[in-house]
């Protein structure tokens, strides 16, 4: 059985069924983020790990051992779970040093004094906070302050950590900072980390595997970040990874048309058996290639709506027969081979990797 083994978990407030017989497998030792858009019911399974609350039905155990099942009465309460818990607001006491802070959790276990002494300055190292250990909340930065509720997670040496998106409320440098250290400590001292966020960014940068969860939570792919993002395995998943573009194909007389126009699409065609008419084709702006020449059998023309400089990259906008994609494009190499296009301009599209679907399933599946 894998350390955290989840199986046909519900739960509901009043009428709402947040969760419906969810069944889900995290290893020992991994770092495992559970992506998903906001109030899809995240949270909601991180507190039913924690033991914070009691599914209405379905079983749960946490390294073998059933923690909750509400069919026979179990109901293991959370302080002897094992677990670490960084929540959304990562609240650290604000009347508490930093030093006593970390120390909360194990003053509640009635750890020996010298034993809480040794613990916590260890956990202030491992999280580069010496000297700081005296400080309150309110004479700490954000980044410091999370990195007070990371330490006071670990410092019971639990076998699990849950993380409620921690790093939400820090700007861009700091996340990208913490990201990584909350990897390297994962690293370290080889905890299972189960990781919440709607920040597709962070899922794919520190997880050795994500599991992307729908509006109704319910779990639509479980893969590596590179499967997750390579092959999404429908316009959800697809359309959650990243900004996604979509090209309107029909298909006419057995030939697949952009847009509204008669150009036809030159690359791989989607499986067709049932004939169906409306397709999109799905990218990333990466994902496409601009040039000012044709090249043969590869690509579509277009023309140049919009031309944005924003200072590393060029952003365009392109019609193609009525339906309009963005790209983008490094400014030196837009620059050395003569691809600085302005509004206007004609231009030829080919793409690098493409993901057909059915024009009728997108609906409601796109997010933005
Ligand atoms: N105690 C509660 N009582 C009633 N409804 C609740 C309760 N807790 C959560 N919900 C509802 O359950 C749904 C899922 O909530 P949850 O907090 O798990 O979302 P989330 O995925 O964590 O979202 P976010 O990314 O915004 O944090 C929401 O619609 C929320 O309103
Ligand atoms: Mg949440």
């Amino acid at each position: 059985m894998d350390f955290i083994h989840v199986e046909g978990v519900s739960k509901a407030y009043a009428d709402h069924h947040v969760l419906n017989e969810l069944t889900l497998d995290i290893h020992k030792g991994e770092c495992f983020t559970l992506l998903g858009p906001s109030g899809c019911g995240k949270t909601v399974l991180l507190r039913l790990i924690a033991g914070f609350e009691v599914p209405d039905q379905g079983k749960l155990y946490i390294d073998e051992t059933l923690v909750s099942d509400p069919g026979e009465h179990i109901n293991v309460p959370p302080e002897n779970r094992a677990i670490g818990v960084v929540f959304q607001d990562y609240a650290v006491w604000p009347h508490m040093t930093v030093f006593d802070n970390i120390a909360y959790p194990l003053k509640i276990a009635k750890c020996p004094k010298d034993e809480i002494e040794k613990r916590v300055m260890e956990m202030v190292d491992l999280v580069a906070m010496r000297g700081l250990e005296k400080r309150f909340p309110s004479e700490l930065s954000g980044g410091q302050q999370q990195r007070v509720a990371l330490a006071r997670a670990l410092v019971a040496k639990p076998n699990l950590l849950l993380l409620d998106e921690p790093i939400a409320n820090l700007d861009a440098n700091l996340r990208e900072e913490m990201r990584f250290e909350i990897k390297e400590l994962q690293r370290k001292l080889g905890v299972t980390v189960l990781y919440v966020t709607h920040d597709q960014e962070i899922g794919l940068a520190i997880s050795d595997r994500v599991a992307i969860m729908n509006n109704e939570g319910v779990i639509q792919q479980i893969g590596t970040p590179y499967e997750i993002f390579e092959k999404p395995v429908n316009p959800f998943v697809f359309s959650f990874m990243g900004i996604a573009n979509f090209l309107n194909v029909r298909m006419e007389n057995g030939q697949y048309l952009a847009g509204t126009g008669s150009q036809a699409v030159p690359w791989e065609k989607p499986e067709n058996p049932a004939g169906v008419v409306d397709w999109v084709a799905g990218f990333r702006p990466s994902d496409v290639r601009i040039s000012r020449t044709p090249e043969a059998g590869k690509s579509l023309k277009g023309i140049i709506r919009r031309a944005n400089f924003l200072g590393a990259m060029m952003d365009y906008l392109v019609e193609i027969d009525g339906t309009t994609l963005r790209t983008n494009l490094e400014t030196h190499r837009a620059i050395s081979e003569n691809l600085l296009f302005e509004a206007g301009d004609e231009c030829y599209i080919s793409f690098l990797d493409l993901h057909w679907f059915e024009a009728e399933k997108l609906k409601g599946a796109i997010l933005e």
